[in-house]
């Protein structure tokens, strides 16, 4: 079972458990990680599921598809790098670890 740990704005870090096949976004509104907003419910139309990956789990993500792509533009924090959609994260073995930052707004 995958562990996500959520860095919160103000340092603050919560390790939470992801299931397989599960998405980032899933895992912390099950566990209600605050700042995971997730108003589409995961169908990439709303961006308020917006994280910043960890430096150093970047690279180990599959790429963004277009429509993520787009809707990081539209982001109510702003867009770094390593801005992704935490519902398009899909969670697996080898993510166990991952660390994502929470930006200090989603609307
Ligand atoms: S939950 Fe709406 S874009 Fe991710």
């Amino acid at each position: 079972m995958p562990s996500i740990t959520f860095v919160h704005p103000d340092g603050r870090a919560q390790r939470i458990d992801g299931g397989d096949g599960e998405s980032a976004m899933q895992a912390a509104t099950r566990h209600d990680v605050n700042g995971i907003l997730a108003e589409c419910g995961g169908n990439a139309m709303c961006a308020t599921c917006h994280v910043y990956v960890d430096e150093d789990w970047l690279a180990r993500l599959p790429a963004m598809g277009d429509d993520e792509d787009a809707l990081l533009d539209g982001a109510a924090a702003e867009r770094r790098a390593n801005s992704r959609l935490s519902c398009q994260i899909k969670l697996a073995a080898d993510l166990d670890g991952l660390v994502l930052n929470l930006p200090d707004r989603q609307l």
